[in-house]
């Protein structure tokens, strides 16, 4: 397993660095910014963030109308942990001064592990090489750990490190980046900061949420080292100073254990308790189990591409940060950046349903079950949303969000995008279909699906025997506010059909009842939403053989991308929103989208002139948007495209091609780029028939491979250009399809097929 490296120091980059080396376990995360703090007037963003961890704030409106959101959560930035200093004989070690004679950073994939090593040269010709790591255990969610090691290359001397815990925090803004908050507010009060016996301790509440948070830390010196501590207001200082011999070591390890109040009764008993647990266990544990929890994780999940290292890389690097991303236990999901920064204030979109949750549901069902769960927990939130939009029935999830009210200020391409709540339905279904789940429909899975179901029979009507709905926006944010948008009436189909087959499958079973007494589930209400599900209509063009985008998309003016300056994308940080719904122009992939998750709506020839239509008017500003013309050109028969679009979703943040990997990585890119490989060459669909695949090769590859878990069976699936050997590796035999065509997979049998 390779790691992902950084060479050579460029202030520029820091906070591309920040991001991409970050630590997270999908609970905690910590950006990589440098331990003795950032240089002057280089961009940083020094934070650690709690997955669903907040705070309120209000909502400024120019001109506040009726039901709009009043204030939003925004996840906050946390007391900081990362500070050592440093100072040899007396001169401190910075960036900017001295010279750095080496800088690398590196993430180690198989262990968990983040280091970076500089080889530095002070103004005074002293010579040092440092080796900080970094880890945010996977065992112990509420863990981070770093070892900070200063070896004196050509010189015996005196070595100081100062570790500083900070509580004078602030999260960061920029009021001209829709992407990013937009004011400066001072989010966590701290009401404990002290030195304890072996380290120190900072407490605080947020301002608005009130919520509790601690910060335990512990600091560990291998070496003999005199030890001074004092505080200066909320900040607390631990300063180890040694005489350190020429090539020997003076290391600093801190145990930081951050606690919350919405996972634990009492943050700071919690915080102190784990950071005891955790120091009695010894850093040998922590560092065998995460090696131990990621080799079980890669068995699962790896795709392997022979015949292409820089890409095997990046995808490595994807889903291991989709790991580090997610959510588990049904309070927290995927932020649309992880755990990495601070783009989009840590809020949970679309992204995770459509994007993230299919690599999960293949790999790690555990963790596929708990973003559903997080649904179903805000199921709530999601029908008081659905009354405030004026729905007496149903429930509508929030565009975007954390504990599931909406949080987001510009409705046109925020509420306005219904489509969330089929997406979220079609999750669990996919679960389903995948699963046979029958336990986890009955007690949850049937009542989102019904009450979003009563949600589309609510926001569309029927008129002359077609269901539309109007006046929502689908997933191109660059059209908003259209009647009967191509996507969202088929996400809605399918919602709509299936919480009525759903009611009949468990009704079969004898598992109905509850959920049909909780909700009021008539037999009317079961075939109003079969007949909508058959009345939807689906916006289509006889002459151009396409399925419009919507009712007025293809009528609207075309734009001519070549004219448009380079530098003025992505459009919307250029021209105002009015002008872009004027114009055929589209962010992302809307209708195309709809051709992946639902091919069968269409003939092969309608979605491929569809492709090649959308495609003209795509402007991929969205990084939901590459991935998926890639699965679509795989789909279409055309490899070479679909590779060319693979590459830049594959590379979007390890080459910042976005240019704002520094607010974030970009998860549902990373989600895209799985499932470019698996849906899009490997042609894998969840159908209700079952599991299909339809693999194919690429030219410049020589083979690839992934697994996927299917109802109970654990699938290799290898294919290269003699053919494509499936293999059940766990579980029963099991029958899938392949190019159409059904297969028996026979357990420890290797089943050849064409590719
Ligand atoms: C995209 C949305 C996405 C959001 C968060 C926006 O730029 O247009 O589709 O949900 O980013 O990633």
């Amino acid at each position: 397993m390779k790691s992902i490296t950084s060479t050579g120091y460029n202030p520029a980059r820091l906070g591309w660095e920040e991001s991409v080396f970050h630590t997270a376990n999908g609970y905690l995360g910590v950006r990589g910014s440098p331990e003795e703090g950032a240089p002057e007037g280089v961009f940083s963003v020094r934070g650690a963030y709690i997955n669903g961890f907040y705070d309120i704030k209000d909502i400024q409106y120019g001109e506040k109308l009726y039901g709009f959101p009043e204030t939003q959560q925004t996840t906050i930035n946390l007391m900081d942990v990362q500070t050592v200093r440093l100072w040899v004989e007396g001169e401190r070690f910075t960036l900017s001064e001295g010279e750095v004679l080496k800088y690398d950073r590196e993430l180690f994939l198989d262990r968990g592990v983040s280091e970076k090593r500089v080889l530095w040269r002070s103004p005074q010709g002293r010579e040092v090489f440092i080796r900080a790591r970094r880890m945010a255990s996977l065992e112990q969610k509420e863990l981070f750990l770093m070892k900070y090691a200063v070896m004196p290359m050509n010189f015996s001397g005196e070595v100081v490190l100062e570790s500083e815990e900070s509580g004078e925090v602030s999260n960061f803004f920029n009021p001209n980046d829709p992407r990013v908050a937009a004011e400066a507010l001072k989010h966590l009060h701290i009401t404990r900061a002290e030195h304890t016996p072996g380290g120190t301790l900072l407490a605080g509440r947020t301002d608005r949420s009130s919520l509790e948070i601690a910060c335990a830390v512990a600091h560990q010196v291998e070496s003999a080292a005199e030890k001074e501590t004092w505080q200066a207001g909320e900040r607390l200082f631990t300063r180890f100073k040694a005489h350190v011999p020429q090539e020997e070591s003076l290391t600093l390890t801190k145990w930081c254990v951050y606690a919350d109040s919405r996972r634990h009764p009492d943050a700071q008993d919690a915080a102190q308790r784990i950071l005891e647990d955790s120091l009695a266990k010894g850093l040998q544990h922590f560092l065998a189990r995460q090696t131990q929890i990621l080799s079980a994780f890669w068995a699962a999940s790896r795709v392997e591409v022979e015949g292409d290292k820089a890409l095997q890389s990046s995808l490595d690097y994807s889903l291991y940060t989709l790991l580090c991303s997610a959510g588990w236990e049904g309070i927290s999901s995927v932020g649309a950046k992880g755990l990495s920064g601070e783009g989009y204030e840590g809020h949970y979109f679309w992204d995770t349903e459509i994007y993230v949750f299919p690599f999960f549901l293949m790999t790690s069902r555990n963790i596929a079950k708990g973003l559903l769960e997080y649904r179903y927990n805000i199921l709530d939130k999601a029908r008081e949303h659905a009354r405030l939009m004026g729905h007496p029935k149903g429930a509508l999830y929030a565009w975007r969000t954390i504990t599931g009210s909406e949080c987001s200020g510009y409705y046109p391409s925020g509420s306005a995008q219904y489509h969330l709540t089929g997406d979220v339905s079609h999750a669990f279904i996919q679960y389903y279909l995948a699963t046979g789940d029958l336990t986890f429909m009955r007690d949850r899975g049937a009542e989102v699906l019904v009450e979003t179901a009563r949600l589309w029979l609510d926001a569309g009507h029927e008129e002359k025997g077609q269901f539309r709905i109007d006046a929502v926006t689908g997933p191109d944010e660059y059209t908003c506010v259209v009647n009967n948008n191509f996507y969202t009436n088929a996400v809605a189909r399918e919602n709509l059909s299936w919480a009525a087959k759903i009611i009949k499958i468990l009704d079969k079973q004898g598992m109905a009842e509850d959920v049909r007494k909780k909700l009021n589930i008539t037999k009317e209400e079961l075939r109003a939403f079969e007949k909508a599900a058959k009345r939807m209509y689906l916006p289509y063009d006889k002459e151009r053989d396409i399925h419009a985008q919507d009712d007025s998309f293809l009528r609207k003016q075309r734009l001519d991308l070549k004219a448009i300056p380079k530098e003025n994308f992505p459009l919307l940080l250029h021209y105002h929103p009015l002008w872009l719904y004027r114009h055929q122009v589209c962010k992302q992939a809307d209708t195309v989208l709809a051709h992946y998750l639902f091919e069968d709506l269409a003939e092969p020839s309608t979605m491929a002139n569809s492709y090649a239509y959308y495609e003209q008017c795509t402007t991929h500003d969205s990084s939901l948007s590459t991935c998926v013309f890639s699965i679509m050109a795989a789909k279409l028969g055309d490899l070479g495209k679909a590779m060319d679009y693979f590459n830049r979703s594959a590379t979007l943040d390890l080459d910042d091609t976005h240019g704002n990997t520094r607010d974030g990585i970009h998860t549902a890119n990373m989600g895209g780029s799985y499932l470019a490989m698996v849906a899009g060459f490997g042609g894998m669909r969840i159908k209700e028939d079952g599991l299909h695949l339809s693999p194919q090769l690429p030219e410049k590859w020589e083979g690839y491979a992934f697994r996927l878990r299917y109802q109970d069976s654990l699938i290799a699936c290898r294919v290269r250009r003699k053919g494509c050997v499936l293999e059940v590796l766990e579980g029963k035999d099991v029958k899938v399809y392949v190019h159409g065509q059904k297969v028996k997979l026979k357990k420890g049998e290797r089943t050849k097929v064409d590719a």
